[in-house]
């Protein structure tokens, strides 16, 4: 009988952070490596955030605290979801969690039967099939081709709707597309949600505040106001703080999952450190201006990276509203031999060619349910970006 538990066997591990340990490997052992794969911000934490660590810490903030969150922190997200979303919540009905990631594990764990049926848009953040398979539900994967945008269609999400159904993931902007819903997108989608009593929403809201050209960030609960309800949301400071490893994310909801969210985090983790905690009320009260500026530098990255992917032979490049991602096509390249004589049959065998020929880390489509793709993050500075585009062009050229 093996010792490791049959559920492991309906898992694998993040696909994500393979490749960037992998990159990290290469570099170690002298390769010249850009990694294109990390999905975090390249920049700092802002000081006033890190200041405000030091300063709990002085203050003895370091014991237990409550497990849904310092009372705090979770008036501060309140006060964010007022601000920002115009979404009313009481700190009974927020949690916060060890980073968005653990929000919906918690979320799975506290709501799936074995059965239980989770649709997910394709392309999608790899974790949620996972996650869902861990808590003993079923990923109904709906595919959302490229010409829709790389969106969820109304009809595509009918047709997906079963009596098992309990969750729809919702991503916007997405990880790993960048993909976002504009307002009527999104009351288009909520409009079939009505029609269906048992079906929830999760909203991972994780990329709200990295968007583009005056795009407006929107979620289902200030969409469809009748939803309130039956909407989880999800965020947190990882991304547009760039805080990714002090671990905090956090949920708003119905009290009554909320209780039990915070039932499964009471058996497991029981809180995300009270420094991180008090870095994050800094983080969601202090000052919001190096979030703009931070954008503008993500929006030259990426459309330097759109512009010169769109060069490179047989790639084609949708320009994305939002985060910190490109999910080129490459279909181009599908069926070309290498300089080496290996034919190119799929997404991951190009990602692992431009890894051997030109030192570039990519994910490839696979990993996030659509294909022939590759996802780029673009969360590096534009001489280094500049640099892995031209060695991506020089690799497809090479190709023939
Ligand atoms: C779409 C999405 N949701 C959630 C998360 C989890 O973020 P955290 O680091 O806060 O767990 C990520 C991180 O990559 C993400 O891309």
């Amino acid at each position: 009988m093996p010792f490791i538990a049959d559920r492991l066997s309906r898992i694998k591990p993040s696909p994500t952070i393979a490749v960037s340990t992998k990159a990290a490997e290469l570099k170690a052992a002298g390769r010249d490596v850009i990694g294109l794969g990390a999905g975090e911000p390249d920049f700092d934490t802002p000081d006033p955030i890190k200041a405000a660590a030091k300063a709990a810490i002085d203050a003895g903030a370091t014991k237990y605290t409550p497990v849904a969150g310092t009372m705090e922190l979770r008036k501060a997200v309140c006060a964010k979801f007022k601000r920002d979303n115009g979404l009313e919540y009481t700190p009974e009905q927020i949690q916060v969690a060890c980073g968005g990631k653990q929000n919906i594990y918690n979320a799975m764990m506290a709501t799936l039967n074995p059965g239980d049926e989770v649709i997910i848009p394709a392309p999608y953040w790899v974790s949620y099939p996972d996650i869902t398979l861990l808590a003993e539900g079923v990923p109904v994967i709906v595919d959302c081709p490229v010409e829709a945008g790389f969106k969820l269609t109304p009809d595509a999400l009918e047709a997906a709707i079963t009596p098992k159904t309990k969750w729809l993931i919702l991503n916007s902007p997405s990880n790993p597309t960048g993909a976002a819903y504009s307002r009527d997108e999104m009351k288009a989608l909520t409009d079939v949600v009505m029609k269906h009593a048992h079906v929830w929403i999760m909203s991972d809201d994780m990329y709200e505040h990295i968007v583009y050209d005056d795009f407006e960030f929107v979620t289902p609960a200030q969409v469809e106001p009748k939803l309130y309800e039956r909407t989880l949301t999800l965020n947190g400071v990882s991304k547009a703080y760039c805080m990714t490893g002090w671990r905090v994310g956090y949920a708003a909801g119905a009290v009554d999952l909320i209780k039990a969210m915070n039932k499964v985090q009471s058996q497991s983790t029981t809180h995300t450190s009270s420094i991180s905690q008090a870095a994050a009320v800094e983080a969601l009260n202090g000052d919001q201006d190096f979030i703009a500026k931070n954008n503008a530098a993500f929006k030259g990255r990426r459309d330097l990276v759109v512009k010169m992917i769109n060069e490179a032979e047989g790639l084609s490049c949708p320009t994305p509203e939002g985060a910190f991602y490109v999910y080129p096509g490459c279909a181009g390249v599908i069926g070309k031999s290498t300089p080496d004589g290996k034919v190119i049959g799929s997404d991951a065998d190009f990602v692992t060619y431009l890894l051997e020929a030109e030192g570039i880390a990519a994910v490839h489509g696979e990993a996030f349910g659509l294909s022939p793709y590759f996802r780029i993050s673009y969360a590096v500075s534009n001489a280094v970006l500049s640099d892995a585009c031209t060695r991506i062009q020089r690799a497809c050229a090479a190709l023939k």
